[in-house]
């Protein structure tokens, strides 16, 4: 499975860059937000793809499909490894077929149901992007929908792959792992938590203390 990293923050991508798990980043106009000069936020994108030189997902903000399309274009036009985010709605769905149609790589987000992941695919999307976070914020269970979607895939040997987002927990990337997701995107946080284990800060602490003990140097 592929880690993406869910952030437009240039320091959290380049420290998740160190840890040599990083795949990828997802972008979305709430992240560029909250980015220091986020109105710049061609720049921003720009920076991203040169330190991860992998799939870097921008989202369009337009409603109509040709809004979409024209967005789409520029988004791309900042660095080949731009993947364009669409939302899942019937006006997405359009766009995702035009610009796949064109070569583009496109990524159908904010995906809730099997079905419009089914939809996303028929019309070329290179990526799905179901949101069990907030699904399970609604009281489902997300890990049902990524197993159901992973089923759906396999069955007709669709290329689009399963990226996972909204995910707030350890947990739920293992479980996202088992049902055979292609790549998860996390929050830094998550990351962090992931590494994180207190028997290993214990078990680290008590050999330092004993090497100590022992007034050696490596
Ligand atoms: O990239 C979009 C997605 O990961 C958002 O997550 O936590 O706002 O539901 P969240």
């Amino acid at each position: 499975m592929k880690f993406f990293l869910d952030t437009a923050n240039l320091d959290e991508i380049r420290e998740a860059a160190a840890l040599g798990v990083l795949d990828g980043v997802t972008t979305n106009p709430t992240l560029l937000s909250k980015q220091v000069g986020g109105d710049d936020f061609k720049k921003i994108l720009k920076q991203v793809c040169d330190v991860v030189k992998g799939p870097v997902c921008a989202e369009v903000v337009s409603e109509d499909a040709e809004g979409m399309v024209r967005e789409a274009k520029e988004l791309a036009g900042i660095d080949e490894h731009i993947v364009i985010k669409i939302p899942m709605v019937r006006n997405g769905l359009k766009a995702i077929g035009k610009l796949s149609g064109e070569g583009l790589a496109t990524a159908a987000t904010l995906v809730f149901s099997p079905s419009q992941a089914l939809l996303a695919a028929r019309a070329g999307a290179a990526y799905v992007i179901p949101f069990i976070g907030r699904l399970e914020d609604a009281s489902h269970y997300g890990t049902d929908l990524v197993v159901d979607i992973v089923d759906i895939f396999d069955n007709y040997d669709f290329e689009t792959e399963v990226m996972v987002a909204s995910v707030r927990s350890p947990l739920q990337v293992v479980e996202v792992a088992m049902a055979g997701a292609d790549i998860v995107t996390v929050p830094p946080k998550v990351i962090d938590q992931m590494i994180t284990h207190p028997m290993t800060e214990a078990g680290v602490k008590r050999f330092l203390e004993d090497w100590q003990k022992l007034g050696a140097k490596i």
